[in-house]
């Protein structure tokens, strides 16, 4: 074997990532010359104020936009070349999403909501069966296989999202503010069962939080200022997690 073939490859890396909108005659340059590498099993947190880039450099990492300058290497090949159906197989075999808004069918079961991907790749729902009770066991709630969303609560909902993310066996997670519509004290159980799955399952994880409490079960932690990504750390993390956070609070009680 060549040394080139021994080489292990990061999981994730992109160079002088650019991405840009046009608005009318206006260009809004969103991500720039973003470069980042990810090794397998890292726990990444990404932060920084709200209309920097995260949720477009997460869209970006997960497959669900291609349209970037620059280049981006999974597994060390390229994925900027790749037709469209390459790509959707990528988006629907390596990486599980987990929404702040849990983005549950609502007139879906559990079960079947979790089968979702294993439909998409192309089993039946009597063959996905064991593998979707296998994961709700795993996230503590197999008991409610065949509850609907609404029967719910929120920390359940977030277990059914995660389940949902996890049954295709995905290289990678991205959590897009997990806990953002969840108390405190839910915020923490799914935190945990996020990095226990990081941990125990070796899952590479990336979550982008506000939540300074949340910042501590990183490995590594992220900053992103308009559109400039740069390495923090978990100091730091939290500080800026709480002035987000008051920011938030600030603007909740303008509203009202
Ligand atoms: N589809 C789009 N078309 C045009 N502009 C967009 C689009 N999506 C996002 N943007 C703009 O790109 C910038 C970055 O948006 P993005 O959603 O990545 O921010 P964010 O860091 O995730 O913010 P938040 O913390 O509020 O979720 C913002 O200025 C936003 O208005
Ligand atoms: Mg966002």
């Amino acid at each position: 074997m060549t040394e080139q073939m021994n080489k292990k490859h990061p999981l994730i890396a992109l160079h002088k990532i650019n991405k840009y909108y046009q608005m009318g005659e206006n260009t809004l340059h969103v991500l720039k010359d973003i470069d980042l590498t990810i090794q397998e099993g890292e726990f990444v947190s990404i932060m920084g104020p709200s209309g920097s880039g995260k949720s477009t450099l997460i869209n970006v990492l997960g497959f669900l936009d291609n349209d970037f300058a620059g280049e981006y290497f999974f597994q060390g090949k390229t994925v900027t070349h790749r037709t469209d159906r390459q790509i959707s197989e990528l988006r629907n075999r390596r990486v599980g999403f987990v929404f702040q808004d849990f983005n549950l069918i609502e007139n879906m079961t559990v079960a079947e909501n979790v089968a979702l991907p294993l439909i998409y790749s192309g089993l039946s729902s009597h063959e996905a069966r064991p593998r979707v009770q296998e994961v709700l066991d795993h996230m503590g709630i197999g008991h409610k296989l065949n509850a609907k969303p609404y029967e719910l609560s929120g920390g359940q909902r977030q277990r059914v999202a995660i389940a949902r993310a996890l049954v295709n066996s995905p290289d990678f997670i991205i959590a897009d503010e997990p806990t953002g519509a969840l108390d405190t004290k839910t915020s923490r159980k799914i935190m945990d069962v996020i990095a226990k799955m990081n941990q125990e399952m070796g899952v590479t994880t990336v979550v982008v939080t506000h939540d300074p409490s949340l910042q501590r079960y990183a490995t590594r932690h992220l900053m992103i200022v308009d559109g400039r990504l740069r390495e923090s750390d978990v100091h730091e993390a939290e500080q800026v997690a709480e002035q987000v956070r008051q920011e938030r609070l600030k603007r909740e009680e303008d509203a009202q």
